[in-house]
Formats: C-alpha cells, structure tokens, sequence
C-alpha cells in the first residue's frame, strides 16, 4: 500500500455548506471528504484529511507529511494569503503539493490573488467548487506514482 495523500485544510473551512455559500457552494467538509476518499481510491490511495483554524496546527501536519505521506493537497484559506510560516513548512517538503480553492480567488479582491502557498505548489486547482478538491486529489496521485 503507499503512503497516504495528506488532504488538508485551513481557517473556517469546518463551517462549508453554511459559509457564505454562494461563493464556497453547499456542500459540507464531510462531503468533500467523501469525495476525496472516492477519488483516491479510484487511483489506489488511502487520505488523511483534516482541517484546523490553527496556523501552527498546520504546520505540524506539513512537517508530518514529510515522512508519511505521498503528496499534499492543501487549501490553505486565509492562511494562503498571509502565511510564511506555512510556505516555509512546505518548502522542506520533497514530494507533490497541490494548493487547492474552492473560489477563484485571482477573479475576487486584490488582497486574495497572492497566495504564498503559490511558491512551493507544484500546482494549483482552484474555482471549480468541492470538485477543485476531487482534481486536486487526482493530479496528487498523479504525481505521486
Ligand atoms: C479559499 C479562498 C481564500 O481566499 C479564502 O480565504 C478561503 C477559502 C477557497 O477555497 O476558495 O477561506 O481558499
């Protein structure tokens, strides 16, 4: 079996389906982590899918990802705007990293179309809903064969 696709997310992302959902849709976490663990298997991977509203939080789950997993699907949100500490966490990372956004966040506020998390991303999947995080996923495994 290989290792895991660590699919992880940031700040505010446990309230999906009743935040904002004209821009983040209605589908909940729960649902988008249904969908990521049919997808990966599809590809013959296991996740680990967790969410936290704790930049350190997420950071330690990037380092752990350094040895347990496979590859990185990341939605960082807020986070990605704003975070050196987690870019630099990913930068020590030596296998695949998709950043992942629900949004198009390049066609909203100015603010929002720099990520940090854009750096060290392999590549980006954003704009397409809870279906950005099945692509995401499918492009991991991808990768990570
Ligand atoms: C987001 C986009 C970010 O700008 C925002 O802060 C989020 C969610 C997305 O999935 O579209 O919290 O990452």
């Amino acid at each position: 079996m290989p290792k895991p696709i660590y699919v992880l997310s940031g700040p505010n992302l446990n309230l999906l389906g009743t935040r904002e959902p004209e821009i983040y849709g209605h589908q909940t976490l729960d649902d988008v982590r249904g969908l990521c663990e049919a997808r990966a298997k599809s590809f013959g991977f296991e996740i680990v899918f967790r969410q936290s509203n704790h930049e350190g939080e997420l950071v330690d789950w990037i380092q752990e990802a350094r040895e347990k997993a496979a590859a990185v699907v990341l939605n960082p949100a807020g986070y990605g705007h704003t975070s050196v500490a987690i870019l630099d966490a990913l930068k020590m990372l030596a296998i695949p990293v998709i950043e992942c956004h629900l949004s198009n966040p390049a066609a909203r506020e100015s603010f929002r179309r720099k990520t940090y998390v854009s750096l060290a991303a392999t590549g980006v999947v954003s704009g397409f809903g809870a279906k950005s995080y099945e692509l995401a996923v499918e492009a991991a495994a991808g990768l990570a064969r």
